[in-house]
C-alpha cells in the first residue's frame, strides 16, 4: 500500500475524510500527538488499527469527537461531573472514561464495558472528524511500544506502507498524550497524566485518586485499570536509565559513567558541563517545553546510536507528572538516585540541629530520622501492626496510636526485646528515609543530610556517601542538654551516660566537627565544611 502525504488544505482534509468513510486508516494531527484514525463505529476499520500498530487487542482506543452533541450517543449517560469537566477543558488534551453505549464496538473498548472519549482542540483534527461525519477511534500513530509521534515525519517512519494516508498538520503543541480520567470510579481516578494536570482536574472534580500505575510498576498479578499501563511504552532501542537529583549530582553521575554508546538525555542547563554526548529535552524548570520535546528526543537517541541513556528526571508536578510518567515507562522503571547523602550523627547535646539548620540554608534537603521513626509507626501502618503482634495490644492507646512509653518499657526490658523492636522498626525506617531521599532528588536537590542520632544502630550509614559527626566536651554537652530540655544536672548526666562513647561516633573516615565554642562558631564551621564537600564527591 502506498501511504499518501496529505496537506491540511480543504482538499487534503476532504480526501482524509473520504478515506476514513471508506474504512481506511489515516494518521491525523492533534494537539497532543498524531493519532492513527479509523471510523470508530466500523469494527473492521478499527480492527485494522491493531494490525497496523501491532497493538495488543486488549488495549482499548480513544474515540474522538468534534462536537459536544456527539458524546451522548457513545455512552450510557453523562453524569454531572463529566459534563462540568468537559465544559472546563474540552476541546483539549483530556480523555474521559464513562460506561459505553451499545453502538461502541468491542474492538474499540478492548473488551471492557467502558469507553474513552476525547474532543481534541487541533483545528485540523476537528475538521477531519466533522467532514468524515463519524467519531474517530485513534491511538497514537506509532508502532506499539515506540515513542508517540509529534510530527508527520515521525508517523511516516513508523507507518509507511501500512496506512492509507498521513495528514501533515505540523508539530503537536503539547507533545504527550491526553490526560485520561476514569469517571466510572469514585473518587475519579487519573489513569494517565497529560496536559490537563491533577490540580486542574481537582478544581472541577474535588478530590481525585492518582492510579498507582502512573508512577509505579504494576505489582505482580495486579490488573491494570488502564490496559495500556501494563505494556512497556515510549521506549527507543537504547536502554534508558532515569537519574534523579539536581543538576550537579546528575552531571557528576553521568560524567563518571562515561563509556561506549553512553548518551545523556539532559536539560539545557547541563549541556555545557557534560563530557558524554548529550541531547537536551528542555529547561529544568519548564515542564511544558519538556513535554513538547520529549518524544522526538527519544527517537533522536536511536539516530545517535545511543546504547545506554542516562535521562535527567523531571520534577513530577503539574505537567511534569506526565513527562515523568512517560520517561519512567521508557526506562522500564530503572531509576538511579544520584543525590549525595551526608550522614549527620553524634551524641545528644553536641549540636547536630545547628549543623543541620546551617546546611538546610545552604540548599541541602534534611531527612530527619526521628520523623521517619514516627512516620513508620503511624496508626494503620504495617510496622505498628507488627509491633502490636510482637509486644501485645497494650502498646496502643485507646485511639489506636502508639503508646511510646509502654513500648519502651516492654522493648527495653531485655536485650532480646530490644533486638526484636529494632528488627521491626529499623528496616521500615530505612525504607521511609530511602523514599524521602528519592523525593528530595525529584525536587532537584543535589545533596541531602540524614540527621540520625542512631545512624549506625539503624544501619542508615549504608545510605550515606560521607558521614559527619558533631561532638563536644562532656561539660559543654551537659550544659546544653540542661538548658535545652530543662533537665536537672542528674537527669542530664543520666541521659548522657546511656549513650555510646565518643569513640563509637568518631570512626575512621568520618569528618568530625568539634563544638566547644558558641553557636555562631559552629554555624561558621558547618558552612565552611559545606563549601568543602566537593572534595567528598570526587573521592568515590
Ligand atoms: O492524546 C491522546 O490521547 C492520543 C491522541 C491521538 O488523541 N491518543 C492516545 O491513544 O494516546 P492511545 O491508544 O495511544 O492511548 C489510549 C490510552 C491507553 O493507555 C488505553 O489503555 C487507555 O487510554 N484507555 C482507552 N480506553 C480505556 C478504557 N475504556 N478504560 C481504561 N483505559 C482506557
Ligand atoms: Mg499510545
Amino acid at each position: 500500500m502506498e501511504t499518501k502525504q496529505l496537506l491540511p488544505t480543504p482538499e487534503g482534509i476532504d480526501e482524509a475524510a473520504h478515506l476514513l468513510q471508506e474504512g481506511q486508516l489515516v494518521a491525523i494531527p492533534t494537539e497532543t500527538v498524531y493519532g492513527l484514525a479509523a471510523n470508530a463505529l466500523d469494527p473492521a476499520a478499527v480492527a485494522s488499527i491493531f494490525t497496523a500498530k501491532e497493538r495488543p487487542m486488549d488495549n482499548p482506543l480513544i474515540v474522538h469527537i468534534a462536537d459536544m452533541d456527539d458524546w451522548a450517543p457513545l455512552v450510557t449517560h453523562i453524569p454531572d461531573n463529566a459534563r462540568r469537566l468537559a465544559e472546563a477543558y474540552w476541546p483539549g488534551p483530556l480523555t474521559i472514561i464513562l460506561p459505553a453505549a451499545e453502538c461502541v464496538p468491542d474492538e474499540v473498548r478492548g473488551g471492557l464495558s467502558t469507553v474513552a472519549v476525547r474532543f481534541p482542540s487541533h483545528p485540523v483534527a476537528q475538521a477531519v472528524i466533522l467532514h468524515a461525519g463519524c467519531p474517530l477511534a485513534a491511538p497514537s500513530a506509532n508502532r506499539s511500544g515506540a515513542p508517540s509521534p509529534t510530527n508527520a515525519t515521525r508517523v511516516t517512519e513508523d507507518m509507511q506502507g501500512r496506512i492509507a494516508a498521513v495528514l501533515d498538520g505540523g508539530e503537536s503543541a503539547v507533545g504527550v498524550e491526553s490526560t485520561v480520567v476514569d469517571l466510572c470510579h469514585t473518587p475519579p481516578r487519573l489513569l494517565r497524566p497529560g496536559g490537563i494536570t491533577p490540580a486542574m482536574l481537582e478544581e472541577v472534580l474535588g478530590t481525585i485518586e492518582i492510579d498507582d500505575a502512573v508512577t509505579h510498576t504494576l505489582k505482580a498479578g495486579a490488573v491494570a485499570a488502564s490496559p495500556g499501563m501494563k505494556y512497556k511504552h515510549y521506549a527507543p532501542q537504547a536502554r534508558i536509565r532515569l537519574v534523579k537529583g539536581g543538576a550537579k549530582s546528575y552531571v557528576h553521575y553521568v560524567n563518571s559513567h562515561a563509556g561506549e554508546g553512553v548518551v545523556a538525555l539532559c536539560f539545557e542547563e547541563e549541556l555545557s558541563s557534560l563530557t558524554v554526548p548529550a541531547l537536551s529535552y528542555g529547561h529544568r524548570d519548564d515542564p511544558l517545553e519538556q513535554a513538547h520535546r520529549l518524544f522526538d528526543a527519544l527517537r533522536q537517541l536511536d539516530e545517535m546510536g545511543a546504547k545506554v541513556v542516562y535521562a535527567a528526571a523531571p520534577c513530577p508536578r503539574g505537567v511534569g507528572l506526565a513527562v515523568y510518567n512517560r520517561l519512567i515507562r521508557a526506562a522500564g522503571f530503572d531509576v538511579i538516585n544520584a543525590i549525595r547523602v551526608i550522614g549527620l550523627t553524634g551524641p545528644t547535646g553536641a549540636g547536630k540541629s545547628t549543623v543541620a539548620d546551617a546546611w538546610r540554608q545552604a540548599g541541602a534537603a534534611i531527612i530527619d530520622a526521628d520523623k521517619a521513626a514516627r512516620a513508620v509507626t503511624a496508626p494503620g501502618s504495617p510496622c505498628l501492626a507488627k509491633l502490636e503482634e510482637a509486644f501485645s495490644p497494650a502498646i496502643l492507646t485507646p485511639e489506636g496510636t502508639l503508646n511510646r512509653q509502654e513500648l519502651a518499657r516492654r522493648a527495653f526490658s531485655s536485650p532480646e526485646n530490644t533486638a526484636l523492636l529494632n528488627s521491626i522498626t529499623h528496616p521500615a525506617i530505612i525504607d521511609t528515609m530511602t523514599a524521602w531521599l528519592e523525593a528530595a532528588a525529584e525536587e532537584g536537590h543535589d545533596a541531602a543530610v540524614l540527621d540520625a542520632p542512631l545512624l549506625y544502630e539503624a544501619g542508615a550509614d549504608r545510605l550515606c556517601h560521607h558521614i559527619v559527626t558533631v561532638t563536644a566536651n562532656a561539660d559543654h554537652r551537659l550544659a546544653r542538654i540542661m538548658a535545652r530540655d530543662g533537665l536537672s544536672e542528674e537527669a542530664a548526666r543520666q541521659r548522657m551516660n546511656a549513650q555510646k562513647p565518643d569513640s563509637f561516633y568518631c570512626r575512621e573516615g568520618v569528618t568530625i566537627l568539634h563544638n566547644n565554642g558558641d553557636e555562631s562558631a559552629l554555624q561558621q564551621q558547618a558552612a565552611a565544611l559545606w563549601q568543602h564537600q566537593d572534595g567528598w564527591w570526587s573521592t568515590e
